[in-house]
């Protein structure tokens, strides 16, 4: 998971970091001064709210100081390179970088390039690490599974535009990784049969995948990356793949229902299954935004406190 101080990929995650950091975030204990004197840069290429705005809250409530740029008003639109941005920065004497780019890669690309910590907040259709983390937080304490993050046992169904979502990489890589059975599920174009190199396992039908499912992840068509130009209508789409208030009223009594946002109701999940909130209804989606904020809190904190011994320590006493 981390590879040095950076954290780019959930592609063969670490289980025992992985579950140092999220006992980290889950114990919500960060002093306010734990990065002060520190600055982060947010270098947001690619539009976002969530990741964005929770990224900057993580980084303040530790007391850093934290600089945002976005491509619109940078020098990237005069035609300078991502690269060339990256060590612009960094020579300033910046932190720690987080980065959100539309090129799978990018990320890797600069922390091979800079000296400083890079957090992954978003690469094409490559990874989302950070977002993994906020959705395990968020199984965890849904599911009392916070002792010891193990979700062996545990059916996760991602279901929707599977092979344009970065979320969907990262969260096979890191819920496989914490022992969950992972099964992707759409239609061939969006869920292919290839898909199973990742360690997960594919279904076509929605009904059949969800039945026993223990999480429900819902995905957006992301239009914006080609999905879903086949699609015949997206009335049609709903009824076959979208989370209808029937389907979820059909889900196991204790399941939750999950989508990283943004959101198009009426399309891959209906509003009113959205809207259902914890603990009275199945819908986790607004606790994901919240973990947000703790689980990058504690990316920050282990990014930019730690070496790779370090690392391994944490990783060892959480184990
Ligand atoms: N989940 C997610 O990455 O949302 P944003 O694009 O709003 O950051």
């Amino acid at each position: 998971m981390w590879n040095g101080h950076h954290l780019i990929s959930m592609e063969n995650a670490d289980a025992a970091q992985a579950r140092a950091l999220l006992s980290l975030a889950h114990q919500d204990a960060f002093a306010a001064d734990t990065l002060a004197g520190r600055s982060v840069a947010n270098l947001f290429f690619e539009d976002s709210t969530r990741t964005r705005v929770s990224f900057s809250l993580a980084a303040q409530r530790l007391g850093a100081h934290v600089v945002d740029l976005t491509s619109s008003g940078s020098s990237l639109s005069k035609g300078e390179t991502l690269l060339d941005t990256a060590w612009t920065i960094e020579a300033m004497g910046i932190d720690a970088l987080v980065i959100r780019a539309g090129q799978s890669g990018a990320c890797r690309l600069i922390a091979d390039h800079v000296q400083i910590p890079v957090i992954n907040a978003g690469d094409g259709t490559h990874q989302h690490p950070t977002q993994a983390l906020a959705d395990a937080l968020t199984i965890g304490r849904a599911l009392n599974l916070t002792k010891n993050w193990d979700f062996s046992g545990l059916k996760v169904a991602i279901v929707g535009d599977v092979v344009s979502s970065r979320v969907a990489r990262a969260n096979i890589g890191l819920l496989s990784a914490l022992g969950a059975q992972v099964c992707v599920v759409g239609p061939t174009i969006m869920a292919p049969d290839a898909m199973r190199v990742l360690g997960c396992t594919v279904e076509h039908n929605l009904d059949r995948a969800i039945e026993d499912a223990d999480v429900v992840m819902m995905l957006r068509i992301q239009l914006e990356r080609g999905g879903g130009a086949v699609l015949a209508s997206i009335r049609e789409y709903h009824q076959s793949y979208g989370l209808t208030k029937p389907r979820a009223d059909r889900l196991k009594a204790d399941a939750i229902v999950m989508h990283p946002g943004p959101m198009n109701r009426s399309v891959e999940i209906a509003g009113e299954v959205a809207d259902a909130g914890f603990p009275d209804g199945p819908s986790v989606i607004l606790n994901q935004v919240a973990h947000g904020v703790l689980v990058r809190q504690a990316a920050l904190v282990l990014a930019g406190s730690c070496d790779q011994e370090q690392l391994d320590r944490q990783a060892r006493v959480a184990d």
